[in-house]
C-alpha cells in the first residue's frame, strides 16, 4: 500500500492541479473482477485489485456507472442516482472504495449520467403520469404530427444513436418524449431550473459529500437542445430518419449550464471534471469548454482519433472505413496542439468502453510477436503525449478484440444488436455482411469482455464454476496479467516503466509542446516533445519519439538533427526493444525515444 511512486505529482512548477500529470484508469466494473461467483464484476472485486492499480502507477480510478439501473445500456440508464445496482454491491462498498483509494494516495471519480435517466427513475414516472404533473417539464414532451393520410408521426425526423427515432410514443398522455439513446433513456430537460437543481443535489453533491473526487460527465455537450425542434435536412434519402446532431449538440444554453454546474457544485468541492464531448471536431468550439478562465470543465474527451474507421456516425457507423497512418497522425496532432498558447487542457486516450481495442485497430494482431511489439509501441505513443492520460482496463496488457470467429450472439451491447437487427430487417445481404465486418472491428462489446487476470478458468475474472456475463477471450491463456508480471519484455512491464518515465520528465511528456515531423510518412511516426518556457530554445529539454507503425524495417532519421543538437548530445532514452539495437534503422513495430538531456542511470 501507498507505494511512493503514487504520491500524486503536481506539475512543472508546483502550480498546476494534480489532475494534469495524473494517470487515470477507467474501470468497467461489470467486467473487471467478480468476487462472489455470479459472473458479474463488482465493487469488492475492484477493491481487491487496487494494489494492482497502485503498482501500475495509476493516480485516479474512473468507475463506469454503478448506480441502480435496469441496465438497458449497461448502467447509462440510471433509475436512482443514490443507490447502487445490487450486483455491484452497496453504498458501504463505495465508501470502502473511496477510503481504500485515498489510503493509497489515489483518487476516484464516478460516471455522471445526467443527460437522461432511466424510464424507471421516479422523476420520469411522475413526468409521464399526467400533463399537469409538476415534473412534466423535467423531460421533453411533444405532441404528434400527422401525415397526409392522417397517420401519427413523431415530432421530428431525427434518428437516434441506437437506430430508430429519437421519439417514443407514450399512451398515458398521448405525447412523445425525446430520447437521443434508447427509448429506456428519456432526455432530461435542462431548461427547467428545478430539474437542474435536483441534478446538482442528488447526483453530484450526494457523491462529493461521500468523498469522491469528481466526475467523468457523460454526453456533456447535449444538455442544451435547440428549442425549435424542426426536421433535420435529408442526408440519407433511403431513410425516413435523419442524423441531426446539430439539433442537440452544443445548443444555445450549453455554456451557461456547464458554468452553472461548475459554480454550484464542481468548484466548491474542487472536484475534477472530464466531459464526453461528441460531434465537436472543431478546436474553436472545444476551447470554451476547457479554458480555465471560463470555469466550465477541466478537460474533455474529443473523439476524432478514436473514431477513425467508423462510418458516418449515425446509420453508417458500422460500415468500416480504412484510414492511413498520416490521418491518425494529423488527428492526434490537431488535438495535441489545440491548447497551444491558451489556458485550456487536453486528454490522451486511445481506448474506452465505447470502442474496439486499440491494438486491434491501430496495432497489428496478425502474430503473437507483432501483437506484443505493436502494443508496446502504442504504449510509447500514449505515454509520451501532452495532457492527462487515460488508460482503459486491459489496455496495459494488450487485450485484443473478440475473436473474428465468434458469432453475433456474443455481441450483447444494445447498439451492436440494434444495428445488426436493422441490417437484417433490410433484407440486404451485402449490408448485413458489412455491418458484421464493422462490428468485428469497432463494436463496443470488444472492450467489455472480462478482464484477463490469469490463465485460470474464466481468466481469473470469476470462479471456474461461474458463468461470466460475457464470454471470456480465447487468448486469455497467453494474454493476462499473471503471465506478464515480472517479464521485462511484456506490455505490462513496459507500461509500468513508461508511466514512471512520463512523470519523471513530465515537463517534456505531460506539459511539453508537441511538434509533428514527417506528417506524410505512411509507416513511421515521429514527433518532438519540447519543454515550454525555460531559459531559451537552446537549453530547452526535448524528446524525439520515433515509432515504426509497420512490420518492415525502416530507416531512422538523423536523430541529432531532429533534436537540434550536436551528435553526441542526442541520447537514447528508452525503447520498446529495451536496448538500442540497430542504430540506423527501426525494426518492425519498434518505438524509441531520444532526448537532448542527461539520462540518469
Ligand atoms: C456515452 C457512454 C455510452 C452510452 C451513452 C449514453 O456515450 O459512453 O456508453 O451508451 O453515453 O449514455
Ligand atoms: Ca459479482
Amino acid at each position: 500500500m501507498g507505494s511512493p511512486q503514487n504520491t500524486i505529482l503536481v506539475d512543472r512548477h508546483g502550480q498546476e492541479p494534480w489532475w494534469k500529470a495524473a494517470t487515470f484508469y477507467q474501470v468497467y466494473p461489470a467486467s473487471f473482477k467478480d468476487s462472489n461467483g455470479d459472473g458479474w464484476g463488482d465493487l469488492p472485486g475492484l477493491i481487491s485489485k487496487l494494489d494492482y492499480l497502485d503498482d501500475l502507477g495509476v493516480d485516479c480510478v474512473w468507475v463506469c456507472p454503478i448506480f441502480e439501473s435496469p441496465q438497458a445500456d449497461m448502467g447509462y440508464d440510471v433509475s436512482d442516482y443514490r443507490k447502487i445496482h445490487a450486483p455491484y454491491g452497496t453504498l458501504a462498498d463505495v465508501d470502502t472504495l473511496v477510503r481504500e483509494c485515498h489510503a493509497r494516495q489515489m483518487k476516484v471519480i464516478l460516471d455522471l449520467v445526467v443527460n437522461h435517466t432511466s424510464i424507471e427513475h421516479q422523476w420520469f414516472k411522475e413526468s409521464r403520469s399526467s400533463k399537469d404533473n409538476p415534473k412534466r417539464s423535467w423531460y421533453i414532451w411533444k405532441p404528434p404530427r400527422f401525415d397526409e393520410h392522417g397517420n401519427r408521426q413523431p415530432p421530428t425526423n431525427w434518428r437516434g444513436y441506437f437506430a430508430g427515432s429519437t421519439w417514443a410514443w407514450d399512451e398515458t398522455t398521448s405525447e412523445y418524449y425525446l430520447h437521443l439513446y434508447a427509448p429506456e433513456q428519456p432526455d432530461l430537460n435542462w431548461d427547467n431550473p428545478e430539474c437542474r437543481a435536483a441534478i446538482y443535489q442528488e447526483t453530484m453533491r450526494f457523491w462529493l459529500d461521500r468523498g469522491v473526487d469528481g466526475f467523468r460527465i457523460d454526453t456533456v455537450n447535449k444538455f442544451s437542445k435547440h428549442a425549435d425542434y424542426t426536421d433535420a435536412p435529408i442526408s440519407d434519402p433511403n431513410s425516413s430518419l435523419q442524423p441531426a446532431p446539430e439539433m442537440w449538440c452544443n445548443g444555445p444554453r450549453i455554456h451557461e449550464f456547464i458554468h452553472e454546474m461548475n459554480r454550484e457544485v464542481l468548484a466548491p468541492y474542487s472536484a475534477v471534471s472530464v466531459g464526453e464531448l461528441s460531434n465537436t471536431p472543431d478546436p474553436q468550439s472545444v476551447l470554451p469548454y476547457v479554458s480555465a478562465k471560463r470555469q466550465e470543465l477541466d478537460m474533455v474527451f474529443e473523439f476524432s482519433a478514436i473514431r477513425l474507421g467508423n462510418g458516418n456516425l449515425f446509420g453508417g457507423k458500422y460500415s468500416y472505413q480504412p484510414f492511413t497512418l498520416p490521418t491518425l497522425k494529423a488527428m492526434t496532432s490537431k488535438w495535441q496542439r489545440f491548447i497551444d498558447g491558451t489556458d485550456g487542457w487536453t486528454t490522451v486516450f486511445c481506448e474506452n468502453h465505447d470502442n474496439g481495442r486499440a491494438v486491434s485497430r491501430f496495432g497489428d494482431t496478425s502474430t503473437h510477436e507483432f501483437w506484443r511489439r505493436s502494443a508496446k509501441t502504442l504504449a510509447l505513443w500514449q505515454t509520451t503525449m501532452t495532457g492527462s492520460l487515460f488508460l482503459y482496463q486491459g489496455q496495459e496488457i494488450g487485450m485484443t478484440n473478440m475473436p473474428a470467429a465468434w458469432g453475433i450472439e456474443e455481441y450483447k451491447d444494445i447498439e451492436a444488436v440494434n444495428f445488426y437487427n436493422e441490417a437484417v430487417a433490410s433484407g440486404d445481404q451485402a449490408r448485413i455482411d458489412k455491418t458484421k465486418h464493422g462490428l468485428s472491428i469497432l463494436a463496443r462489446d470488444h472492450s467489455r469482455i472480462p478482464f484477463q487476470w490469469s490463465e485460470e478458468p474464466n481468466a481469473g475474472f470469476c470462479s471456474g464454476e461461474a458463468s461470466p456475463w460475457m464470454r471470456v477471450h480465447d487468448d486469455c491463456g497467453t494474454i493476462n496479467v499473471e503471465a506478464q508480471t515480472g517479464d521485462p519484455e511484456s506490455i505490462l512491464e513496459f507500461y509500468r516503466g513508461m508511466l514512471k518515465l512520463r512523470k519523471k520528465h513530465r515537463n517534456v511528456f505531460v506539459f511539453g509542446r508537441h511538434v509533428l515531423l514527417e506528417p506524410e510518412d505512411e509507416h513511421v511516426w515521429i514527433y518532438l516533445k519540447e519543454e515550454q518556457g525555460g531559459d531559451g530554445a537552446s537549453t530547452r529539454k526535448r524528446a524525439l519519439v520515433v515509432m515504426n507503425f509497420s512490420r518492415e524495417e525502416r530507416p531512422l532519421l538523423d536523430v541529432a538533427a531532429a533534436l537540434g543538437c550536436e551528435g553526441e548530445a542526442a541520447r537514447f532514452l528508452v525503447g520498446t526493444d529495451g536496448v538500442e539495437s540497430k542504430i540506423s534503422s527501426l525494426k518492425g513495430w519498434e518505438g524509441r525515444i531520444y532526448c537532448n538531456f542527461e539520462v540518469a542511470v
